[in-house]
């Protein structure tokens, strides 16, 4: 095979559909790097809504696990399977304190901890010894607005848990909401830094305007913090909408409704507050809030219908032609098959946020194997962490010259350049800071 002939029009033959794909980055099960590497923060699991009076199995990273509520009301998320002879505690009665198994009724404690095991003489030895060497794997679990967190990672490792500025903008409500892909969570995490994607599958899916491309820069800060940005021209205005990735695996973006481009918007806040979070390696959850309010998307936009359009660009349950007709996130990512064949991408200059979060995510893997810990992300500044999601509207006449291209890059280098200045403060003052900067900025 030669070049003239791989480059050839009717070229088929020559070009393999198979590839493979990165199985540093698409595995994330025990043992894995990239799974070890996620085992180094807190994911949410579920949402508290799912959670009823009986037990129910959660699926994450490749494990099979099993989260209740006592009836003390403390949370419990153990591994599935009965350390005595292997029966679901799915199946599990649950207890004032942790869970019973169903089949010979061994006792857990939320932690792990055998409290009792029935038939065996209380106080013997043997049992003793059980009790000692015998424990159920467990996690630990933080619940917050609606969502349960886990941290699957080593015990003396726990990283504290994170705490976004996102929780605290005023005037925000924030609905938990979750979707699932059938395909790797590369596959959707790509999406966030992809500001391109936007212009062409969600042009008709959010407001007017979000169907040109404009222009696009990317911004890779402390390490584990990579934002996409994109700067569009609308009439006399230049929309400057930024999605961030904070590795590994949360996500904000801007608005999908809240504006056109067509009137001032200094510093709105995120669409949804995002984690994309494998469940094994052919499947994912999102699991976000979506923000509702004057500074995040608009309330009416508060149902399921609205939130599944935010996360996915259209509702979820629909007919194929439906899918056909107006493809959405959903049929973008789950069309290149369970685990895309990354051997076979082309990535190209507007790839360059996807390029760069992979390597980052990569090196992180390479340097734990070694022994040194991932950031954490509560360590990227003091109090709660800052985020960048959001989108300003600025007025900014077109050049004279026709450049408008450079007119819109400097227009984003001077509001990224506002807001992340505006890292000097803190919660509502590097709010006020940002908007006053922006606000002069405008005239
Ligand atoms: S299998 Fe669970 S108590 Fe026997
Ligand atoms: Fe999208």
């Amino acid at each position: 095979m030669n070049d003239s002939q791989t480059n050839a029009p009717y070229s088929g033959y020559h070009h393999s559909q198979r590839g493979d794909y990165d199985h540093e980055l698409a595995e994330t099960g025990p043992g894995t790097v990239m799974g070890e590497l996620l085992r180094r923060y807190w994911h949410p699991v579920a949402k508290s809504s799912e959670l009823g009076e009986h037990p129910s199995l959660v699926r994450i990273l490749g494990e099979e696990l099993v989260l209740f509520r006592d009836r003390s009301n403390r949370l419990g998320l153990v591994h599935k399977n009965c350390p005595h002879r292997r029966a679901s505690l799915e199946f599990g009665r649950i207890a004032e304190r942790g869970i019973q198994c169903c089949y010979h009724g061994w006792h857990f404690d939320i932690d792990g901890t055998i409290l009792d095991i029935p038939g065996q003489p209380a106080s013997t030895e043997t049992t003793e010894k059980v009790k000692q060497n015998c424990r159920l794997g467990a996690y630990p679990t933080e619940e917050f607005r609606g969502l349960i967190f886990a941290y699957l990672g080593p015990t003396g490792e726990k990283p504290e848990f994170p705490h976004f500025d996102a929780y605290d903008t005023e005037g925000i409500t924030m609905s938990p909401y979750s979707a699932l892909f059938n395909c790797n969570w590369i596959q959707v995490l790509d999406a966030i830094v992809d500001p391109v994607h936007t212009a062409f599958l969600h042009q008709d899916q959010f407001t007017d305007g979000f169907g040109t491309v404009g222009e696009y820069q990317f911004y890779e800060r402390d390490r584990i913090r990579f934002l996409g940005t994109a700067t569009r021209r609308v009439g006399d205005n230049a929309w400057i909408r930024v999605n961030e990735l904070i590795l590994p695996n949360f996500t904000q973006s801007g608005a999908a409704f809240a504006t056109d481009g067509t009137r001032n918007r200094f510093f709105g806040r995120s669409a949804f507050t995002r984690w994309v979070v494998p469940v094994d390696d052919t499947r994912c959850m999102a699991f976000a809030w979506g923000n509702f309010g004057e500074r995040g998307d608009p309330p009416e936009f508060n149902t399921r219908e609205g939130m599944e359009r935010m996360e996915q660009g259209e509702v979820i349950d629909r007919s194929h032609a439906e899918k056909l007709r107006s493809p959405g996130d959903v049929e973008a990512v789950e069309g290149m098959g369970l685990i895309s064949d990354h051997s076979n991408e082309h990535l190209v200059a507007a790839d360059r946020g996807v390029a760069l979060y992979r390597r980052r995510l990569k090196k992180l893997c390479r340097d734990l194997a070694k022994g040194k810990l991932p950031p954490a992300q509560a360590d990227l500044n003091t109090g709660a962490i800052h985020t960048y999601g959001s989108d300003t509207v600025i007025r900014v006449f077109p050049d004279s010259n026709g450049d408008d291209a450079l007119t819109l890059q400097q227009a984003n280098t001077r509001v990224m350049d506002i807001i992340f200045h505006g890292d000097q403060f803190n919660g509502a003052e590097r709010d006020t800071y940002i908007i006053e900067a922006l606000q002069k900025l405008s005239h």
